[in-house]
């Protein structure tokens, strides 16, 4: 099964088919186990070989860069980070010249940039995976840990580590952002419904939606995009938010926040979703803005396993690509 993955780029989700991504969510549910039971993980190659993983940030992180530099270490790798002032991407030197530099070392790079076109730049480049650590566009790797959590939770397991999450129903509230597009396309491939709840003029992409719903539409998955977000929330299995405020779009905080005033997660909100329904942030969040500390702490949410899975499923990722 790994053979198909080998050398490939994660530029977005709709890069993995149906079977794939549920492959991959198998191999993080399976690691994430065998971390639990054995404190040291195999490694990927012979100890003379380590793997390197260069990340290029151009922007802040907290979770993605800790669970790659974890994820490399625990495969027997090593990652090196390079901060925006380090390379200076496009500037100091083209994105075509640092992918082929950077392939001549290492065997990997993830890298979170501004513009989607650098990482499908980097990726068309470069002669190593690619993997999409966050652009404007997409947050693949976000949306991979968000459907192993989901499945945990509310999958019904199938043979191969397989979970069947079809028929779900998941509501995106807030701004239609890079992490909703891919969960998006994540519902397409798994056959969850997704609602994606905004103001006026913040929705998601409309190439995304409409490769989503064509991606979809074999499984039956409906997306809707609406500004009636207590009827778009009623029989939700889950409730996910984002920052109404993405990086790269601080100029624009203030009027966000005013468009964005309603749309908050919190109990009252909550309580028109399924009784059982679980509740998801990427994360960093902005606790008041678009959820409560209390949901956000409460019983109901999933948030900070959803964190710990970013580090089992780009570890998957990394094992199946290396
Ligand atoms: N969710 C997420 O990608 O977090 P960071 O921005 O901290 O990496
Ligand atoms: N939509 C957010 C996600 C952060 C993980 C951003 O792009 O800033």
């Amino acid at each position: 099964m790994t053979d198909t993955f080998k050398g490939r780029d994660l530029i977005g989700i709709a890069d993995l088919s149906a079977q794939e991504f549920q492959q991959v969510l198998a191999r993080a549910d399976q690691l994430k186990r065998e971390l639990r039971s054995v404190p040291q993980v195999a490694e990927v190659r012979g100890s003379s070989a380590r793997p390197t993983l260069a990340l290029i940030f151009e922007k802040p992180s907290l979770r993605t860069r800790v669970t790659f530099e974890v994820a490399i270490s625990q495969l027997g790798g090593q990652a090196i980070y390079l901060a925006p002032a380090d390379i200076q991407l496009g500037k100091r030197e083209s994105v075509q010249d640092v992918a082929a530099n950077l392939s001549r070392w290492v065997d990997a790079i993830a890298a979170r940039t501004f513009s989607h076109a650098t990482v499908t730049g980097l990726a068309e480049h470069a002669s190593v995976p690619v993997i999409n650590a966050l652009s404007d566009l997409e947050h693949p790797c976000q949306a991979l840990a968000d459907l192993q959590t989901i499945g945990e939770v509310k999958g019904k397991p199938l043979s191969g580590g397989f979970r069947d999450l079809s028929g779900l129903k998941l509501v995106f509230v807030g701004d239609g952002n890079n992490v909703a597009n891919s969960l998006l396309l994540a519902c397409a491939r798994t056959g969850m419904h997704m609602t994606i709840t905004c103001p006026e003029g913040y929705g998601p992409d409309q190439g995304i939606l409409a490769r989503a719903k064509e991606l979809g539409a074999a499984s039956g998955c409906q997306f809707e995009v609406t500004s009636a977000l207590h009827d778009a929330v009623r029989g939700a299995d889950a409730i996910y938010t984002d920052v109404w405020t993405s990086m790269g779009q601080e100029a624009e905080a203030e009027v966000r926040r005013r468009a964005f005033g309603g749309f908050q997660v919190n109990a009252e909100l909550l309580a028109l979703a399924r009784p059982d329904a679980i509740v998801l942030h990427c994360m960093p969040a902005h606790r008041g803005e678009e959820i409560t500390s209390d949901v956000l702490d409460g019983p109901q949410s999933a948030a900070f396993e959803q964190a710990e899975n970013r580090l089992h499923a780009q570890k998957a990722w990394l094992s199946l690509v290396l």
